[in-house]
């Protein structure tokens, strides 16, 4: 009996504010990113590599659950990307995803990951209204267009051009957004969705709506996701704090000029060892001796990257980027550099971090006892 929660719950109020805090006042929230897709964001042959299982992923929630980390954030992907290990070629659809893991965890927060072109948005909505009934106000959305040409050729759905997905996002979020507040059967007549007499109950916990996030790189994809959403994930410079610090600033001014809140977060890719020694070797050995270079040239291809279309060095860059986890700030060291890395992230201004692991199971525990003390004793965790 111990897979299902206690009958009581902890009393928590489901505002949007707490949703954002994630139930919490850690001034730097720790996520995970990628555990629904086999071999997470590691790119790599060696045998430790994650499974991306169901019984791996409850095991993991519940440590993460148990640790204090903040969520889980997984990754909408429906096709892998080939390579001798078919890199992402298992993946778990994240609603449901979500839904089996609020069911098992007590406080952790958990995402869903939705293409909004392939997810009617009234099904989509009550869907992530039920994950976030069995979370008790819990479940969060990440919004994405999609961008993958062979994912949407395999649902038959036509791709739209890039500025007209967001355009479409547009609509779908408005909608969504509409469901879960108190309206009650009303129409939408847009440029693309025609809906007539639209009902949803319930409404999500609290008199409140789910945390919306969306990671658009693009001005389009970041104007929207700062128009509608209260949580930002870009891309922090590998090069210069500074810079960092910069693009936050300038994404929560953003928002601050539109009256909104903004939480503004950044992946990340952990390598962590006792010795610093220890960490680079691990690093060298599964992610450049043991890379699956065959899958990372599939997903620089999909992306329009070669030598043909890019200088080599960029090429180059971009190769051994992808294969640690197509593009995340790579976090490589001992506790006390980690650690360090974490804080500088902090006071550059970061709300949060989804990070990664070659296997999330073997590797958070380790984590949990040997970094984030360090962190809760600078004062960025609680
Ligand atoms: C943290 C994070 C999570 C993402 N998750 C997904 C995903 O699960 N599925 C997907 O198709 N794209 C995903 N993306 C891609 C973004 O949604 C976005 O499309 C990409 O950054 C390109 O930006 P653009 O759409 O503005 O061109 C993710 C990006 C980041 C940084």
């Amino acid at each position: 009996m111990n897979d299902v929660r206690p009958e009581v719950a902890p009393v928590r109020e489901a505002s949007l504010r707490n949703r954002m805090a994630m139930y919490g006042t850690n001034r730097l929230q720790i996520g995970l990113f990628g555990a629904n897709c086999s071999s997470g964001r590691a790119v790599t042959k060696v045998p430790e590599r994650w499974t991306g299982s169901w019984r791996d992923n409850l095991r993991l929630a519940r440590m993460a659950d148990e640790a204090g980390i903040d969520f889980l954030l997984p990754i909408g992907r429906w096709k892998g990307y080939g390579g001798d290990t078919d890199y992402q070629g298992a993946t778990l659809e994240t609603i449901t995803w979500a839904s089996g893991l609020l069911a098992c965890t007590q406080r952790i927060t958990v995402f869903g990951t939705v293409h909004a072109p392939l997810f009617n948005p009234v099904i989509a909505a009550k869907e992530m209204v039920t994950a976030d009934h069995i979370g008790e106000g819990r479940f969060g959305l990440n919004i994405v267009v999609g961008w993958n040409e062979g994912e949407f050729e395999m649902f038959g759905v036509q791709q739209r051009e890039h500025e007209q997905r967001y355009d479409y996002a547009q609509e779908w979020i408005d909608v969504i957004k509409m469901i879960w507040s108190d309206k009650e059967d009303f129409d939408f007549d847009g440029k693309y969705l025609h809906m007539k007499g639209i009902r949803g109950k319930p409404k999500p916990c609290g008199g409140t709506r789910p945390v919306i996030m969306n990671a658009g790189a693009s001005p389009t994809g970041q104007a929207f996701a700062i128009r509608n959403c209260d949580a930002f994930f870009l891309q922090a410079s590998r090069t210069s704090l500074e810079e960092t610090a910069g693009r936050v600033a300038k994404a929560r001014n953003a928002a601050t000029e539109l009256g909104r809140e903004l939480g503004v977060y950044t992946v990340g890719v952990i390598t962590c060892k006792p010795t610093e020694r220890e960490a680079e070797d691990y690093y060298q050995h599964c992610i450049v001796e043991h890379a699956d270079w065959s899958a990372v040239d599939g997903i620089l291809a999909l992306k329009n990257i070669s030598p043909d279309t890019v200088p080599m060095q960029e090429y180059l860059t971009k190769r051994s980027q992808y294969a640690q986890g197509m593009g995340g700030l790579p976090i490589v060291g001992d506790p006390d550099h980690v650690a360090q890395q974490l804080i500088d992230l902090s006071k550059a201004g970061l709300t949060g971090i989804a990070v990664s692991f070659v296997n999330y199971i073997d590797e958070l525990p380790f984590f949990c006892e040997e970094v984030v003390p360090r962190l809760q004793r600078a004062g960025v965790r609680a």
